[in-house]
């Protein structure tokens, strides 16, 4: 059983999926383990902490059984693996069915670690939270750096520095790691969502819910727990008194998606002129569309009073941090791909871990969200 650790080569992605804890515990249940050189560089990693953990470094991944990456492989990667490798990676399948193809043509099994379901027995495999979270953080990090003030209030001998409002967007797992920084570093923190779940959670960390909360509101959540697209009514109901709030704020950050769609707008160019001289608004959702009028994804950009923060990849802006998480998410994934006595591989097919991020197998797409619509 030999494991393949990729040197990420697209996106300018920082991360890496394994760090010499990983490789420990790979070796320990049986595996080699090969780490591309460099691979781990950008995350404050040197090949030699990676081979003091017992992997050897090689320039190619070519002939291994299982290839770890952080994103999906390129087809130059993809021709350089061997037919049947396991592949696992975030995939960022949606819309991307002809790279599925492209790795299902290679014979390739791949699997796409952002469809983990959420359920107790994965939530240790669950790069999305594992990634949401960190990325929340840095968010109030990242406008903390770019407000010209501070954020708690200061009582000097020189006179009152007053606390700063942010006012966080979107409560999922990235926003209630912005809200749980903010108020750590003194901030009067508001949020507001459209699951009603997340009032009491808002709460329980000391600040203060905002939101229209109407039959529809109550109504607003998943079975799965994710928000529904509101309808136009609440929509103009909710921006108004989104648009009242947002004057006095100082750090907004925008949190929320939709899964399988479009981010929503939830912050228009009429609000952010509203703002006052030096406001800052963080858009977490800028790959995804973006939630802010205004915001270009990469870029931060002054708009007439408020800086507008649109940094891709924003878990890769703490990379040795989600690198850590993201390769621990994979170990206890993959930890259930292997016969313990035998020390091989052995993939449990009917798992639903398995079936829920398989993508491809056998020379086809098998996932059910992404199979070609005449196979389907
Ligand atoms: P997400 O990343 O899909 O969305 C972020 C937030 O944006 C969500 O809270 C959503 O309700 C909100 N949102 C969407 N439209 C909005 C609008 N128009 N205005 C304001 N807010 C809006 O969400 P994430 O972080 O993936 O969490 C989704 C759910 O999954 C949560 O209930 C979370 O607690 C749950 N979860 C469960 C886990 C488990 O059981 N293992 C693990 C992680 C999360």
């Amino acid at each position: 059983m030999r494991i393949a650790v990729a040197r990420e080569t697209e996106g300018n992605e920082p991360r890496v999926a394994a760090t010499p804890e990983t490789v420990k515990k790979f070796k320990a249940l049986g595996a080699e383990v090969v780490v591309a050189r460099g691979a781990g560089l950008a995350s404050g990693i040197p090949d030699a902490e990676f081979e003091a953990a017992g992997a050897s470094l090689a320039d190619t991944v070519g002939d291994a059984d299982m290839i770890l990456k952080v994103r999906r492989p390129t087809a130059g990667e993809i021709a350089s693996y061997k037919k049947g490798a396991i592949v696992i990676a975030i995939m960022d399948p949606y819309g991307n069915e002809a790279a599925l193809k492209a790795m299902a043509d290679a014979g390739l099994t791949s699997f796409a670690m952002e469809l983990m379901p959420r359920i107790t027995r994965a939530q240790s495999m669950d790069v999305l939270s594992s990634q949401a979270n960190l990325a929340g953080y840095r968010a109030v990090i990242d406008g903390a750096a770019e407000y010209g003030r501070a954020m708690p209030m200061m009582m000097t001998a020189a006179g009152t520095v007053p606390a700063a409002r942010i006012f966080i967007m979107g409560v999922g797992v990235a926003g209630l790691q912005a809200i749980a920084t903010a108020r750590r570093l003194g901030a009067v923190v508001t949020a507001t969502d459209v699951r009603p779940a997340t009032k009491e959670q808002v709460e329980s960390l000391g600040a203060k819910f905002l939101a229209v909360e109407d039959e529809e509101f109550k109504n607003a959540q998943t079975a799965g727990g994710y928000a529904k697209e509101m309808s136009k009514e609440y929509q103009a109901k909710q921006a108004a008194l989104v648009a009242e709030h947002i004057k006095k704020q100082d750090i907004v950050i925008t949190t929320a998606l939709i899964p399988g769609r479009p981010a929503p707008k939830l912050v228009s160019a009429a609000m952010v002129a509203s703002m006052k001289p030096g406001s800052v608004i963080v858009d977490l959702a800028v790959e995804r569309g973006g939630n802010v009028e205004g915001a270009v994804p990469g870029q931060v950009v002054q708009v007439g009073p408020a800086k507008i923060v649109g940094h891709l990849n924003v878990p890769g802006r703490l990379a040795a941090s989600s690198s850590a998480l993201y390769a621990k998410n994979l170990l206890t994934f993959i930890d259930t791909m292997i016969d313990k006595k035998e020390k091989t591989l052995a993939v449990n097919w009917d798992d639903e871990l398995i079936k829920a991020t398989m993508l491809t197998r056998d020379g086809a797409v098998v996932h059910p969200n992404f199979m070609p619509k005449t196979a389907a």
